[in-house]
């Protein structure tokens, strides 16, 4: 990478899967991956495009069982664009002697650039340049810019530029014995001599998506005349003929626009499609137009560091991934967030507990997006009040796969591409997702100070929330304290007890200290609510004041494991069961991240073991300060945790097989250990980047390990704690990495935050009217009016003086 550009030079094809990804552009609308205009989806090429929040289910019969999985849709494919000279064969990449070949992606301006040099088999040399961009201002266009120019040879040029519905969902290799073709019912028709319509509809969820494509080709600037149309069954093509020589150049221009039947403002998708195409800028004016609206966008996320470079632009690719795959053009759309962007495949596109992650990012920046994301969930609370209902249990169960509905999209079998085995997946058990969901919508709240949406939507799905985990705890006579049974925590590789049928571990202690958390935080909750809104909620959902009395006992009665003075136990009769020799399985398989797949095909079982797949009990720590946790454990009558402690044990037996650990492990040792801190966060901003789970990041790209990394710089390092009583921080940021500047929304107000070692300063923007800011840091507190600064350092009394000076 280069200051604001991601570069790849050379071709690769079996690295083209993570160039595809890495190079997606999207808007938050739609995204299309880095794929070659020319290839077609094969073992080295798919391009692939997404819109975000559609998804279609279809049916398998596989390995015995009638499986129904709902993916994300891969729609038209609306990037092809060939040619060929002298009636030969249509350029593809596989059939050329390439000299250069270049491919890079301006992260600033959002536009893709691939430049090629390439000698054909009768010794013809071309030069071709692409621009290609999928505009963030305007979020149904996209468009394609061609440049062609021979080198040596003169003839006729063949143009194809087209719109291909003949697609299916074949991106990720362990699915491909489910059914793949989501689209039916194709249309294609010819609007005007250079603008074609291709419109399809998903098959089960009826959606119907319209792109439109306008194609002109200009010799040395001239416009030629239009294209022929070729109308064909599932595809349609715009076709240039013309006579060229080296001296000149030919560029194609390719606008497309693409609708839905679920977009707002519409009246159908065919004619949306084709006004759009046709009203659309040429591309010149959409490239200016997109770097415009990404400085905007940017500004929101101003942060200045000194960490290395390299360090920088990857926080950068990541911002800017977060960015195309939610962005303000997703505020009204009702999608969740995918926890593989809209980048491939991998996961169907599902919704897990991931904006856990993104969140908080989110909150502090575009404050209107995490509360759409939020809605994502609030929506869907009728469908999680009946899964609980189903479940024989109160409140709202919120699935740990999500996609269309709400509704549980976990894979009850899932393949283990290592053995070839589909085996059971009790994944879903995995109830914690509802307090991830709670956890941000209290976030939310406290970093927004927006009290409409604690009375509009935060507080009844916290409450609702809440009244799930209470009726999944159970009463232990025997040790006086509440249980949770049968669950699957964080750590994936534990989903029953060994030689155990039945699912599920018991009293996971992720899941209970949080549900503790939960029932304190709901209840004080309760109380803060305006009294009128406080009985309209009990009103309206009809919530008893023994609930909340019940709510109160498991504040102060949850059971939590421990097995060893000061460690907690990941569940109970963890630390019971065998420990791996872990150097015996590095020696053998060398990466061991998915041990769970090794383990199986070996005729083993992961459940045997004191291994975790990611961070468990350290989550805790991880969205808990030591002082939130002690007040929690402290309430149930337990001493607090030794945080250190607990780290090493835990750090001595994960395989960190989900990318989600590095950032994990990252936060939670920020403190203790600076050194394994930063070799964790450098881990994460590498994952996707160099594909350290060999192979993943074709897939799709891992949304949260990216944000996770912008988080560890926006909250870790500086230490912003957002607390009921004002934004704390406690900074630490190595000195010898120079200050951290970076430009917050808190409460409303932006805050320039600037943190040097132990020191940070905190400035709010002048322009009355805004409302005071309480900050505290230790001891200290000041309340910032507009254009006050405040100096603390861990060491002296604060300082705050009047507006002006730099930080
Ligand atoms: C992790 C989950 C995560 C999911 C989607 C899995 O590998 O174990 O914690 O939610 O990926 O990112």
């Amino acid at each position: 990478m280069t200051a604001g550009r991601l570069r790849f030079e050379g071709y690769d094809p079996d690295d083209e899967g993570r160039r595809e990804a890495l190079c997606t552009l999207g808007n938050g609308y739609f995204a299309t991956r880095g794929a070659a205009p020319e290839s077609v989806a094969d073992d080295v090429h798919y391009p692939g495009t997404y819109l975000a929040g559609c998804f279609n289910r279809l049916t398998t019969d596989v390995a015995g069982h009638r499986l129904e999985d709902e993916s994300i849709v891969n729609a038209p494919n609306w990037l092809p664009l060939t040619f060929r000279i002298d009636q030969g064969p249509w350029f593809a990449l596989d059939h050329v002697e390439i000299f250069d070949a270049e491919q890079e992606l301006d992260l600033q301006r959002g536009i893709l650039v691939r430049r090629l040099r390439f000698r054909d088999q009768h010794q013809r040399t071309t030069r071709l340049v692409q621009h290609r961009l999928v505009h963030l201002a305007h979020p149904h266009l996209a468009g394609l810019h061609t440049s062609l120019q021979p080198e040596d040879w003169s003839g006729a040029i063949t143009v194809r530029s087209g719109l291909d519905g003949a697609v299916a969902n074949t991106g990720v290799a362990r699915y491909r014995d489910l059914a793949a073709h989501h689209l039916v019912d194709h249309h294609v028709t010819e609007a005007s001599p250079d603008l074609a319509v291709l419109d399809v509809l998903t098959s089960q969820s009826r959606v119907r998506i319209a792109v439109a494509q306008r194609n002109r080709l200009l010799i040395d600037g001239t416009p030629h005349q239009a294209p022929t149309t070729d109308l064909g069954d599932k595809r349609v093509d715009h076709e240039f003929t013309c006579e060229i020589t080296p001296d000149a150049q030919v560029q194609v221009e390719k606008i497309v626009s693409l609708h839905t039947s679920r977009d707002a403002a519409s009246t159908e998708p065919v004619s949306e499609a084709v006004d759009s195409a046709r009203d659309a800028p040429e591309f010149d004016e959409l490239c200016r137009t997109q770097a415009v609206a990404w400085a905007r966008l940017h500004r929101y996320f101003s942060t200045a560091t000194s960490l290395s470079e390299p360090a920088r632009r990857t926080l950068a690719l990541h911002r800017f991934h977060l960015l195309q795959t939610v962005s303000p053009n997703s505020t009204d759309l009702d999608v969740g967030l995918p926890a593989r962007g809209l980048h491939g495949e991998a996961y169907c596109g599902h919704v897990f507990w991931d904006e856990l992650f993104v969140l908080p990012v989110l909150d502090l920046r575009l404050p209107q997006l995490s509360r759409a994301l939020l809605r994502y969930r609030y929506r869907r609370l009728p469908r999680a009040r009946g899964a609980a209902r189903h479940a024989g249990l109160d409140g709202a169960m919120f699935p740990w796969q999500s996609g269309s509905n709400g509704r549980e999209e976990s894979q009850s079998w899932h393949l283990n591409p290592r053995s070839g085995r589909w085996l059971p997946d009790h994944t879903h058990l995995q109830r914690h997702v509802g307090l991830a969901i709670a956890h941000s919508a209290r976030h939310h709240h406290l970093a927004t100070g927006d009290d409409d949406y604690l009375n509009d939507e935060g507080a009844e799905l916290i409450c609702e929330i809440t009244r799930f985990f209470s009726s999944l705890a159970t009463y232990d006579r025997s040790i006086d304290r509440y249980v949770i049974r049968g669950v699957v925590g964080p750590d994936e590789y534990h989903t029953a007890y060994p030689g155990n049928d039945a699912p599920g571990i018991d009293n996971n202690a992720y899941t209970n200290v949080m549900t503790a958390w939960l029932c304190a935080t709901a209840t004080q909750l309760l109380r803060e609510l305006p009294d009128q809104r406080r009985r309209e909620l009990t009103d309206q959902i009809d919530l008893r004041h023994n609930e909340i009395d019940r709510w109160d006992r498991l504040a102060h009665r949850m059971f939590v494991p421990f097995h060893d003075r000061g460690v907690l136990s990941q569940f109970e009769g963890y630390h019971q069961l065998t420990e791996l020799d872990w150097d015996a399985y590095r020696r053998r398989y060398g990466d061991i991240q998915r041990l769970d797949r090794i383990l199986e095909a070996e005729g083993d079982d992961p459940n045997r073991y004191q291994v975790s797949k990611q961070a468990d009990v350290l989550m805790l720590f991880y969205l808990l300060s030591a002082e939130e946790l002690d007040e929690v454990l402290g309430r149930l009558g337990y001493p607090m945790v030794d945080i250190p402690a607990n780290v090493e044990h835990y750090l001595a037996r994960t395989s960190h097989g989900s990318t989600l650990s590095a950032v994990v492990h990252a936060w939670v040792l920020a403190r203790g250990n600076r050194r394994r801190a930063l070799e964790f966060f450098e881990d994460a901003l590498v994952s996707d980047l160099h594909d350290t789970q060999h192979g993943t990041t074709a897939e799709g790209i891992h949304l949260a390990a990216m944000t996770g990394t912008l988080d560890l710089v926006q909250r870790c390092f500086t230490g912003i704690e957002i607390r009921p009583d004002g934004l704390h921080l406690n900074p630490q940021w190595p000195t010898e990495l120079g200050p951290l500047e970076l430009t917050v929304r808190y409460h409303g107000q932006p805050l320039t935050i600037r943190v040097s070692g132990r020191a940070v300063a905190v400035r709010t923007a002048p322009e009355p009217p805004a409302p005071t800011v309480t900050c505290v840091c230790g001891p200290h507190r000041a309340h910032l009016r507009p254009g006050e600064t405040a100096r603390f350092s861990m060491d002296a009394t604060p300082a705050t003086d009047s507006a002006g000076e730099p930080l």
